[in-house]
């Protein structure tokens, strides 16, 4: 079992990179891949860089020149869904791109042409192996539902009210359907992992500058137990 690790930020992988035993570092077009070991598992891990077209030319790229069995995206993200927190955690079932709009021409909002849907449904087995990871961190929600990826940093109410209404998403970020949507197209299972640096409002600037880090932390603290667990699965 390879799994693959995609992150937008360094600062989203560095304490995973540090996990990986025989670590052997390649680039291809600027993006970063570590391959090595955690544990029993070979891993590929990737900065991918910000947006939906970093994440989608590294995820297409690590698919072959890497060739990961499964692939997680894991990082930070702004929460949407009532109740939610910065520190809490998003475990997505499905991904939705939410600036993708050819409404003029009669079609649905963030309808996606060539895979023709709007929400790309992720690996069943996989969401439900990190809510059961993220539910051994203590002291923070989690919640399991859509989250909506665009290439815009989200912080006016107005960008919050628009992504809420119309994809009905806990949180939002800039990577994570992008990286589904390619991994749909290949027919490899993925799943997406987020820890709330922020709430996409009107802080989420300061705030995401204060909590990514930490947030990033227990993401990977997350990650790590998700990989003790299917190597017990395995066994
Ligand atoms: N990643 C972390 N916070 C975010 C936000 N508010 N909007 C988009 N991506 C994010």
């Amino acid at each position: 079992m390879k799994i693959g690790i995609i992150a937008a930020l360094d600062l989203e992988i560095e304490k995973l990179k540090n996990q990986i035993i025989g670590m052997t570092k390649s680039e291809t077009a600027t993006m970063k891949f570590y391959e090595g070991k955690i544990s029993n598992t070979d891993i590929v891990a990737a900065v991918a860089g910000v947006g939906k077209v970093n994440a989608a030319a590294c995820t297409q790229t690590m698919i072959l020149k890497h060739s990961p069995d499964i692939i997680i995206n894991v990082g930070v993200a702004g929460g949407l869904a009532e109740g939610l927190n910065v520190g809490d955690i998003v475990v997505a079932e499905s991904v939705a791109e939410h600036d993708m709009d050819t409404t003029v021409c009669g079609e649905p909002l963030g309808f996606i042409s060539g895979i023709e849907l709007i929400n790309i449904p992720c690996d069943e087995n996989i969401t439900k192996l990190l809510c059961i990871s993220a539910e051994k961190l203590s002291g923070v929600n989690v919640k399991k539902g859509v989250i909506a990826s665009g290439d815009q940093f989200i912080h006016t109410d107005a960008q919050r009210a628009r992504i809420i209404d119309n994809f009905h998403a806990a949180a939002a970020e800039m990577e994570g359907a992008s990286i589904g949507h390619v991994c749909y197209m290949n027919g490899v299972p993925f799943g997406v992992l987020r820890a709330l640096s922020d709430t996409a409002d009107n802080s989420a600037p300061v705030s995401f500058k204060t909590f990514a880090e930490k947030a990033s932390h227990n993401s990977i603290i997350i990650i790590m137990e998700f990989i003790k667990i299917m190597e017990e699965t395995r066994k």
